[in-house]
């Protein structure tokens, strides 16, 4: 579905990303894992469209992306940003309708609204709540519910776990699994390794830029070395 070829990334001077190559097969979650300054958000930035890479290609269902952002999300690739990025002044309803913006299709604007609630009970207790006033973990699932109403058939999810409590990490990990199982494709990046491996289906670990392992996220969870690096912290 989603084929990243040779991609270099520079910021001035900085080699951000040294030639990587992610392939990400439809219905699948694919994890990203690796530390602080790896490259996992440059990566997820450049197949939004948000960063552009000096080399490399970025297929999509057989051909090369558009450079444009919102060309991208018209294809139906979706990124949920780190770091949440609510519309604050608007209502929680209000900014999920936001990420309906490019449907005209009401009548099933209206049911994935439903499907929304379903998946986060928490955002239709609190549906006419400001979403600046909610809580960290709140925003983070209006972030994710936000980008699931653009019905996206890919996700990008840039650390939905980061700051949480551990009962909520459970819980967006959970969700992430009930994504999955609505036909969606999740390309998720995250520190928290343990869990982000355990819910994949395929990962790569990502240090300075490059590629240092792929494969089964089953197996990457078995390996002695990456236990040791990402393992560790994660529990
Ligand atoms: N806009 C920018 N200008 C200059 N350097 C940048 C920019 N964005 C990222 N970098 C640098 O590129 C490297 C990779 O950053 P990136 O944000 O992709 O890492 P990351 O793996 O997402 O880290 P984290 O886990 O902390 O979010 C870092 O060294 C960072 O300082
Ligand atoms: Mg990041």
């Amino acid at each position: 579905m989603l084929k990243v070829e040779n991609l270099n990334v520079y910021y001035g001077g900085i080699h951000a990303l040294r030639g990587i190559n992610i392939e990400v097969e439809e219905g699948q979650i694919v994890s990203i894992i690796g530390s602080n300054g790896a490259g996992k958000s440059t990566l997820l930035n450049s197949i939004s469209g948000i960063v552009k890479p000096q080399k490399g290609v970025i297929s999509y269902k057989g051909k090369e992306i558009p450079r444009a952002p919102h060309r991208i999300v018209e294809l139906g690739i979706c990124q949920v940003p780190e770091g949440r990025l609510v519309f604050a002044n608007l209502t929680v309803k209000d900014n999920l309708i936001m990420g309906a913006y490019l449907r005209n299709d009401k009548k099933r604007i209206e049911e994935d609204l439903e499907k929304i609630y379903q998946l986060f009970p928490r955002l239709e207790e609190r549906k006419n709540q400001m979403a600046g006033t909610l809580s960290g973990g709140e925003q983070q699932m209006l972030a994710m519910g936000r980008g699931l109403m653009g019905d996206p058939d890919l996700i990008l999810l840039d650390e939905p776990s980061l700051g949480l409590a551990p009962l909520l990490v459970k819980t967006i990990f959970e969700i992430i699994e009930d994504i999955k199982k609505m036909n969606k494709t999740i390309l998720l990046v995250e520190q928290n390794a343990y869990k982000a491996l355990s819910i994949a289906d395929k990962a790569y670990v990502l240090e300075q830029g490059t590629i240092k392992k792929e494969g089964a996220a089953k197996e990457i969870l078995q390996d002695k070395s990456i236990l040791e690096a990402y393992l560790g912290k994660a529990h």
